[in-house]
């Protein structure tokens, strides 16, 4: 059995997918172990009481940033987490992070990356020229959405959808990638 844990700081529909991908059954070999936030009014905060999972908010402060990144880790250690897992999570984590979890951090980004890394990313690509969009899972580094590329999908647009049609088949995408790169992940990771 390997284990994860999801830091958000939004919706939550990535951690929705992933609690439905992995929920607790007998032929389950994983676990979802804890939803961390940084966002007291975060809505997946609820969503994962409501699955009972357990969540942590932990405050986040720029001036320190290690704060947040020390009281995680001490529950992640605690939790014996294999796997950390962004979705949707809108800090940069430092090397002090980084460090304690190598290659056992990844992210999800709806662009094709290295095309429109940082906010607003399905916007930037809507209004570009490009006809090929999609979605980047990868590991995380010190840059922003720039570490190494583990899975992409893309879909070909016909220059007449709208920004919330693109929107919907880029959060689709999401939703079916990520548990899927996740699985493979814990998959392959010995577990404890
Ligand atoms: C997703 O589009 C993800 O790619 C990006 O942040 C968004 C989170 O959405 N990193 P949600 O909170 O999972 O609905």
């Amino acid at each position: 059995m390997a284990r994860f844990a999801v830091f958000a700081s939004g919706t939550g529909s990535n951690f929705e997918a992933l609690a439905r991908a992995f929920e607790p059954t007998a032929a389950q070999p994983h676990q979802l172990a804890a939803l961390v936030s940084d966002r007291r009014s975060a809505a997946v905060l609820e969503k994962s009481q409501q699955r009972g999972i357990p969540a942590y908010f932990i405050p986040y402060s720029i001036a320190d940033r290690t704060v947040f990144e020390q009281a995680a880790i001490t529950i992640l250690r605690g939790l014996r987490v294999d796997l950390v897992v962004l979705a949707g999570f809108m800090r940069v984590l430092t090397r002090l992070f980084l460090s304690t979890f190598p290659r056992r951090i990844v992210n999800i980004h709806p662009s094709l990356l290295p095309a429109y890394p940082g906010t607003n990313a399905i916007e930037k690509s809507f209004g570009s020229p490009d006809s090929e969009l999609g979605v980047t899972v990868h590991f995380v580094d010190e840059g922003l959405d720039s570490g190494e590329v583990i899975a992409r999908e893309s879909f070909l647009r016909t220059g007449v959808e709208t920004l919330a049609e693109i929107e919907a088949r880029i959060h689709s995408i999401e939703h079916s990638l990520y548990p899927a790169v996740v699985r493979d992940l814990l998959d392959a990771t010995r577990g404890n």
